[in-house]
């Protein structure tokens, strides 16, 4: 029989063309919700740049016409690159802070009337082990998973008293074509973060959106204003 744990769930999925993203939009039909997937590119129903100007506001506008509303968000868009500091141009710490935390920023400003207005309103945002540590070659990316993680309490703090939860799932080193080129290109570093996860294997996207379900599930109506590290232990070793 069907899970249904999330029936009348009126969600925005950004990110959803790939990845963890794309696993998430499932996991959350599979559970009943309807579901808005945005992206730039692959299978979403709205393709869009959730950086640009606007583009926060017309995909909540969008939401309300495609499903008469909205009470979750998981933006899941997101853009990494190994880049040694001196490598970091001023447009590209830019863009991974325009689409990393501008964009997951305004999708929740744009989105707060409705978010309010449904009373048990759901934000799952996604940092990084990184919100929590830096790592070489990752300034602009650990900055922005830690301001994800500021972010999401803050907006934990402010919409608690409207019924709204907001929680930050913090990914270990997941399978996806994100981290595919850098596997491919380091094998070493592959190999380290298998081995670093108690667990001794790198996450699968549905290691995630398994996780994301429960959090926009009433079952995690009092879990708000943290990050969560579904990480296979990793943070918790040496
Ligand atoms: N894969 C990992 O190990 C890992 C670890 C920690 C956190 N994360 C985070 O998880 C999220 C998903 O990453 P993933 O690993 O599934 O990567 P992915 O590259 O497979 O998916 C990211 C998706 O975001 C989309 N996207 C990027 N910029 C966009 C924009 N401006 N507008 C609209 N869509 C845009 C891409 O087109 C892509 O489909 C990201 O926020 C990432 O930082 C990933």
């Amino acid at each position: 029989m069907a899970c249904e744990r999330l029936k009348g769930r009126k969600a925005i999925v950004t990110g959803a063309g790939s990845g963890i993203g794309a696993a998430v939009a499932a996991r959350l039909r599979a559970e009943g919700a309807q579901v808005l997937t945005c992206d730039l590119k692959g299978e979403v129903d709205h393709l869009a740049d959730v950086a640009a100007q606007g583009a926060s506001a017309d995909l909540v506008a969008r939401a309300v016409v495609a499903m008469g509303g909205l009470d979750t968000l998981v933006p899941c868009a997101g853009i990494s690159a190994f880049t040694p500091l001196e490598g970091h141009e001023d447009a590209y710490f830019e863009r991974v802070f325009a689409v990393n935390v501008f964009a997951v920023f305004r999708l929740v400003r744009d989105a707060v009337p409705l978010l309010k207005a449904a009373g048990n309103g759901r934000i799952v945002t996604i940092g990084s082990t990184t919100s929590s540590f830096g790592d070489e070659g990752l300034a602009a990316y650990a900055a922005s998973k830690h301001a994800v993680l500021g972010l999401t309490k803050a907006i934990a703090a402010e919409l608690g008293p409207f019924g709204v939860t907001a929680t930050c799932v913090q990914p270990g080193a997941i399978d996806t074509p994100m981290t595919a080129p850098a596997f491919t290109e380091m094998p070493e570093y592959k190999t380290f973060w298998e081995n670093k996860a108690s667990l001794r294997r790198l996450g699968e996207p549905q290691d995630i959106a398994d996780v994301v379900a429960f959090l926009c599930s009433d079952d995690a109506r009092f879990v708000t204003g943290h990050g969560l590290w579904v990480d296979g232990g990793a943070m918790a070793r040496h």
